[in-house]
């Protein structure tokens, strides 16, 4: 491809897959995108004009009307629709909850997908999200499943969460985490799952460093 290899990083909710995607990005100069950031600016429109999540049809036309861009910032990107940026808003606990429900829509899912294809189109590119290997870049160079356990994947966000001064239960998290995860494995369009050529990494005990260096060595081997 012109601008280099595909690279799809899937897994579950905090296995890191954001942190260390920008990170390898960084390294090989290539492109980020955190396709959950697109599933979330479709959530958040469809909360902020008051739609209820089983409203497919309504979810549908804002998801065809609506234009989600990317901005590249220090720490990753900023997120805009329609020209509004939601890169904070994105992250609310009300979109979290409700992500996985507009994410199950089949008009959300093709769209989203199509779009991601056409920014992947040619290469030099890190995605990450739930079915990037398997069904949105099936003939990636490089696919990466990382996990890590429930456990180890609550407290990831709960550090997370105490630095941006929200004090959710650990417990609490934990139980968000699962029921997301069900939803996302268990949907009937791509659902969350590892594709057959993907390269399983289980970070629960290695740090960032050790999860980059171990995805860096699989795209320079690519690229040999
Ligand atoms: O919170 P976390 O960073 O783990 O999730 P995310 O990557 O922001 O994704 C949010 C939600 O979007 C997921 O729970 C899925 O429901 C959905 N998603 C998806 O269905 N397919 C993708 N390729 C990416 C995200
Ligand atoms: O994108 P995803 O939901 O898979 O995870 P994330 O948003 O990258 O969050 C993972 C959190 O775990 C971040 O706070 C990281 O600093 C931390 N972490 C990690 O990503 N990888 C490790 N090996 C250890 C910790």
């Amino acid at each position: 491809r012109k601008n280099g290899l595909q690279v799809a990083i899937d897994g579950p909710a905090s296995a890191g897959k954001s942190t260390v995607a920008k990170l390898v990005a960084k390294q090989f100069n290539y492109v980020y995108c955190d396709t959950g950031a697109m599933y979330r600016a479709i959530t958040l429109k469809a909360l902020q004009a008051g739609v209820s999540l089983d409203n497919v049809d309504e979810i549908s036309k804002i998801v065809k009307s609506s234009k989600i861009t990317f901005a590249p910032s220090n720490d990753g990107q900023r997120v805009f629709i329609d020209g509004d940026e939601i890169t904070q808003e994105i992250r609310q606990e009300d979109v979290t909850n409700s992500v996985s429900a507009v994410a199950a829509i089949a008009d959300v899912r093709k769209e989203l997908s199509d779009q991601q294809k056409q920014i992947a189109l040619n290469g030099g590119i890190v995605m990450d999200g739930r079915d990037i290997g398997s069904t949105v870049l099936p003939d990636a160079e490089v696919k990466i499943f990382l996990v890590a356990s429930v456990e180890e994947r609550a407290q990831r966000r709960y550090k997370e969460n105490i630095q941006k001064g929200i004090n959710t239960p650990l417990d609490e998290l934990q139980l968000e985490i699962e029921a997301r995860d069900y939803k996302d494995s268990h949907r009937k369009i791509s659902p969350l799952t590892k594709a057959k050529d993907a390269i399983e990494i289980d970070t629960t005990s290695l740090s960032i460093e050790e999860v980059v260096s171990e995805i860096a060595k699989v795209v320079k081997n690519k690229l040999n």
